[in-house]
């Protein structure tokens, strides 16, 4: 099995980020990871951070989504006993936590602009300045960042700092959806197949032929994370020794749920679906959040179909 530090995967398009990731990894470059949710984004920085000198030091995430702006910056930077109401001890900001290692900001795009300004002194600097001190604390810190918002467009419309930007994109590594790298797919699947299996007790278990060809077919917009919750689902579903289509979300079954001749009205109805999406388009002037409402779906939903169908431009 191919693999770099647990990332899995045989296609070409992996194996490229594989060549990547041995290149990049034991340097000191900051890492800009763009994705799709779930493509393995987080996976891909702890390898970066275990082939590295640093492996040694602490990896630490923040999730820059998850905290609203004044409770994120003393996260990040930290702060001094009485920096604000309710500061009662003082805190150690992940910078600081993240000395001689790797410090991974995820989300990074969702930081706001008085935090991107914040954050660009410290990358500049090498040194933070913990809310409520006037000292400043040198930090060693390797940074990798990861986003699935198109950057450069937010930085066109001003909601992403331009210098900021290219100090975190030196050295940006596309991970692939899962749809464009079939190939992956056995791979991944078996992988999962024997964690689950192991950890529900029950060893022995194969995938049916039939289950990979569905896969084939399904779109993943939840990428590897969807397919890791469906291969658990799977596992535990299974009755006897072979997971079958049963064992699959409707959506997966679909295709293959038809009775015969089913694969004709399979087509059919993919091409009404495509006439649907392309009139509406077309109905609104290609202003796709308005033609996700008509059509009741999401916007995500909606670009991944545009997609699909070759529908683009
Ligand atoms: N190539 C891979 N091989 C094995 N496991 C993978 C691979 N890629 C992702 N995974 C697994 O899929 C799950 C999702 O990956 P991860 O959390 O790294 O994605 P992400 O891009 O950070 O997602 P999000 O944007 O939603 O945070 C994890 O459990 C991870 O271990
Ligand atoms: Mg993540």
């Amino acid at each position: 099995m191919l693999e770099f530090s647990g990332v899995i995967g045989t296609s070409p398009r992996i194996r490229e980020i594989f060549d990547l990731l041995a290149r990049v990894a034991p340097t000191e470059a900051t890492v800009l990871l763009l994705g799709e949710t779930g493509t393995g984004k987080e996976l891909v920085a702890q390898a970066i951070h275990r082939n590295n000198t640093r492996a040694s030091g602490p990896f630490v995430v923040v999730n820059c989504a998850a905290l609203p702006e004044t409770l994120l910056e003393s996260e990040l930077f930290g702060h001094e006993r009485g920096a604000f109401t309710g500061a009662t001890h003082r805190k150690e900001g992940r910078f600081v936590l993240a000395h001689q290692g790797t410090l991974f900001l995820d989300e990074v795009g969702e930081l706001t602009l008085p935090l991107q300004a914040k954050l660009l002194r410290v990358l500049q600097d090498r040194e933070v300045e913990p809310l409520g001190s006037t000292r400043s604390v040198k930090v060693d810190v390797r940074i990798i960042t990861a986003t699935n918002r198109d950057l450069e467009a937010m930085v066109r419309e001003g909601r992403f700092r331009e210098d900021l930007f290219y100090r975190l994109n030196v050295f940006p590594v596309v991970l692939p959806p899962l749809r464009e790298r079939q190939e992956d797919l056995p791979a991944l699947a078996e992988f999962f197949l024997q964690k689950f299996s192991q950890k529900n007790r029950r060893e022995g278990i194969s995938l049916a032929p039939e289950v990979l060809e569905a896969f084939r077919h399904y779109l993943w917009p939840g990428n590897i994370r969807e397919l890791e919750n469906v291969m658990e689902r799977a596992v535990i579903l299974c009755q006897g020794t072979v997971i079958t289509m049963e064992n699959l979300p409707p959506a997966i079954q679909q295709r293959r749920a038809w009775p015969d001749g089913g694969e004709e009205k399979e087509l059919e109805l993919q091409e009404l679906e495509r006439q649907l999406i392309s009139r509406t388009l077309k109905g609104v002037a290609g202003q796709r959040r308005q033609a996700a409402e008509i059509l009741g779906i999401s916007l995500d939903e909606l670009n991944l179909k545009i997609r699909s169908y070759g529908l683009e431009g």
